[in-house]
């Protein structure tokens, strides 16, 4: 193990955050800014989200050292996010913690953003024993969608992902067909409470078909189709709100049964854990923790904090593969690896 205190940052998409660990995985202080100046473009624009990165990090690392009352030089290593995720806020991100630990003369840890999201159920104090492996792994949010075999640091097997968008994006889409903002998942869902989810017939993409694919685009389409009646006129309120329901419970019923088929591939896990900013849906959760109660699995959701991109997820992951070097004697990181 480091034997002083670790710092991250996480630049991948429009959060800019970073986060403070002691050793064994306590946060000592996290900071996360979701950048504004992306709403008006009704989605997250590369350039912007790249030029806030550069602007905010500085102050952000400086207040997150204060927070945890850390002086720079008893940090043990520095980690960034450095893929996938938009290259302009990765290398803002990463040659900013390069830099760092240049200048302090520590090591610097490349994670894969991915693996940090898979490892984020193994912190101290989200699944009573630490979610051991192995466990499957649900992605669900703007720019993944992806069910993957957790049985290792290190270890991982994508079992099935989507054809065309992510769940959060189709969330978003529908949501701006609605009418509402951005981003659309949390307001689609405040809408949908008004709404009959079985109000309305819509397709349930892939249903049965093997394997744990997704698809959303179908469900888009159909949407779009029952909006067209209505031109330009506004929706009624009713209308609108049990679209949106009859949508989310598509949704749902479509991930859950992917989920299923997810499961029967990899009968050894104990555990489902689901991440991402999608995974903060009501519905979503509720049908999730039946499915896995059904089978006599647990389930668990980081708290929505974790879930979304964050930088302790990419200190833990971090602290996790050095871990898993340092016991098979390996040298911990390659210092200047963009992993895939
Ligand atoms: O994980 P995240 O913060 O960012 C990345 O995409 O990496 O996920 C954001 C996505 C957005 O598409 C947002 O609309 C969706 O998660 N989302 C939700 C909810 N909260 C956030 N979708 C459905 N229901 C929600 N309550
Ligand atoms: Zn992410």
């Amino acid at each position: 193990r480091p034997d002083g205190p670790i710092l991250a940052i996480e630049s991948s998409c429009d959060e800019t955050a970073c986060a403070i660990l002691a050793p064994n995985g306590t946060v000592l202080a996290q900071r996360v800014i979701s950048q504004d100046g992306h709403a008006d473009f009704g989605g997250v624009v590369p350039e912007i989200a790249a030029r806030a990165h550069l602007a905010l990090l500085p102050n952000l690392v400086r207040a997150t050292l204060q927070d945890a009352n850390i002086a720079p030089a008893t940090l043990s290593f520095i980690a960034a996010s450095t893929g996938p995720g938009l290259i302009g806020g990765l290398i803002v991100g990463s040659g900013f913690a390069k830099g760092l630990a240049l200048a302090l003369g520590i090591p610097f840890v490349a994670v894969n953003h991915v693996e940090a999201h898979a490892l984020t159920a193994r912190l101290p104090g989200i699944v009573p024993d630490g979610a051991p492996f192995p466990y499957l792994l649900l992605l669900v949010s703007g720019g993944h969608c992806q069910c993957i075999a957790v049985e290792g640091v290190g270890h991982y097997r994508k079992l099935g992902g989507t054809i065309d968008d992510a769940a959060g994006e189709a969330f978003d889409k529908v949501a701006k067909m609605l009418g509402l903002g951005w981003p659309g998942g949390p307001e689609l869902e405040k809408l949908a409470r008004e709404g009959n989810p079985k109000a309305i017939s819509l397709p349930r993409p892939l249903w049965r078909r093997e394997g744990c694919d997704f698809s959303f685009s179908g469900l888009k389409t159909a949407i779009s189709q029952k909006l067209a009646p209505f031109g330009k006129e506004p929706l009624p309120r009713q209308f609108a709100a049990d679209l949106a329901a009859s949508f989310q419970q598509a949704v749902a019923d479509v991930v859950t049964n992917r989920i299923e088929h997810a499961l029967d591939m990899m009968p050894e896990a104990k555990l489902l854990v689901a991440a991402g900013g999608v995974a903060a849906n009501t519905v979503l959760r509720t049908a999730l923790e039946k499915t896995a109660a059904q089978r006599g699995l647990r389930f668990a959701a980081p708290p929505l904090r974790l879930c979304t991109d964050n930088a302790v997820m990419v200190g833990w992951a971090a602290l996790e593969t050095w871990r898993e070097a340092a016991e098979r004697n390996l040298p911990p990181i390659n210092d200047n690896a963009l992993r895939p």
